[in-house]
């Protein structure tokens, strides 16, 4: 019989602190930074993001995101032999974020490790999942999706510092008969590494070169476009089906603006995208399962139907998963 694997269980958190627009403009304008709500909502979509307390990890909002995707699949952490976090703020150089999200969990012996592919970074990890899991090396995964972006922000920039903020996003994903994930198709072009990067390292104790987020929005913005939809027809054809057999297409939560292309391009209407960039802005590798989870809480997401995932930003990396829930 042919192994699949299949999502039974989301969850995601948000940390409490939410700042509005308004309150960043009030915040940045203290700065001498000048913004405003009007511009980020018309360019973006953003509305409000979360973020995070100085001692909170992506440790810390992984463990609540997974702690609801385990409750939501009937599982419990014992269950679970395979962890993939991805995320490109993790908690310290090394060990993995997912490391330490194992012994928060109370588990151990389990493979746990990180995957850093940016904002395409969870339809890398779930990808990966899917392999183990068909190939017989695990059969219940968690893969969260877990960031601090507010750590790495600079707010001298209001280019970039506006959009993104702070969250994580878990799934269960179990061995199954039935499938599951469907198709996936992952893509990374290194000519482009210093359109959307955090180029600083940590060098003889100290930090060498810059710490925090610089992007090229404009190249990422063009890049984006051409590259999702390809993406998407690929998933597509690989399980031979076509864009009137998508119910929810579940992009990564960057803009509003790249959203809506993707989905003029695949013909879908805007009411089967699920949007909550407005909420929670930029949430690199977390978003995608975030708003998969809102889907699914708010019960707009419902069992059978067929998904979409499509994730792309820094590397330059790419990618989606078409699956049935
Ligand atoms: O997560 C990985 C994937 N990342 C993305 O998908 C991001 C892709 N890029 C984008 O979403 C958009 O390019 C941005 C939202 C970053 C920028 O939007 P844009 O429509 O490309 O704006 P722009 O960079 O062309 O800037 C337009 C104007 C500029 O002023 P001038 O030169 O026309 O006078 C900027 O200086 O908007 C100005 N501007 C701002 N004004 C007020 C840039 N940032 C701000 C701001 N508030 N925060």
């Amino acid at each position: 019989m042919r192994r699949y694997s299949r999502i039974t269980g989301t969850g995601s958190y948000l940390p409490p602190r939410r700042v509005t627009n308004d309150d960043f403009v009030a915040q940045l304008a203290e700065k001498g930074i000048e913004t405003s709500d009007q511009w980020i909502v018309e360019r973006t979509g953003i509305r409000a993001r979360h973020f995070a307390e100085r001692d909170v990890a992506s440790s810390d909002l992984a463990l609540e995101a997974a702690r609801k995707a385990l409750e939501a699949a009937g599982i419990t952490a014992e269950d679970i032999d395979l962890i993939i976090v991805a995320t490109s703020t993790p908690d310290m150089v090394f060990p993995s974020t997912a490391a330490i999200l194992q012994g928060k969990l109370g588990i151990h012996g389990c493979p746990a490790f990180d995957v850093q592919a940016v904002c395409s970074g969870f339809v890398y990890a779930l990808t990966v999942a899917d392999s183990m899991l068909k190939s017989g090396v695990a059969t219940r995964a968690l893969v969260i999706g877990a960031e601090v972006f507010s750590r790495i922000l600079d707010y001298s920039d209001r280019t970039t510092c506006v959009l993104f903020g702070d969250g994580a996003g878990a799934v269960v994903l179990e061995a199954s008969d039935e499938p599951g994930i469907l198709a996936c198709d992952l893509h990374a072009d290194g000519r482009h590494v210093d359109i959307l990067c955090v180029p600083g390292n940590v060098y003889g104790g100290q930090i060498l070169g810059d710490p925090l987020l610089k992007m090229d929005g404009q190249a990422v913005f063009k890049l984006a476009v051409g590259v999702l939809e390809k993406a998407a027809r690929a998933t597509l054809e690989k399980a031979s089906m076509t864009e009137s057999d998508i119910d929810w297409l579940i992009p990564h939560q960057a803009n509003i603006r790249i959203m809506q292309s993707t989905a003029r391009k695949l013909k879908l209407p805007m009411e089967k995208v699920i949007v909550t960039v407005d909420q929670h802005g930029n949430t690199s590798a977390a978003s995608i399962p975030l708003a998969l989870d809102h889907g699914v809480r708010a019960g707009q997401i419902k069992p059978g139907q067929t998904l979409l995932l499509e994730g792309v930003g820094g590397g330059f990396a790419w990618g989606a998963v078409l699956l049935k829930l």
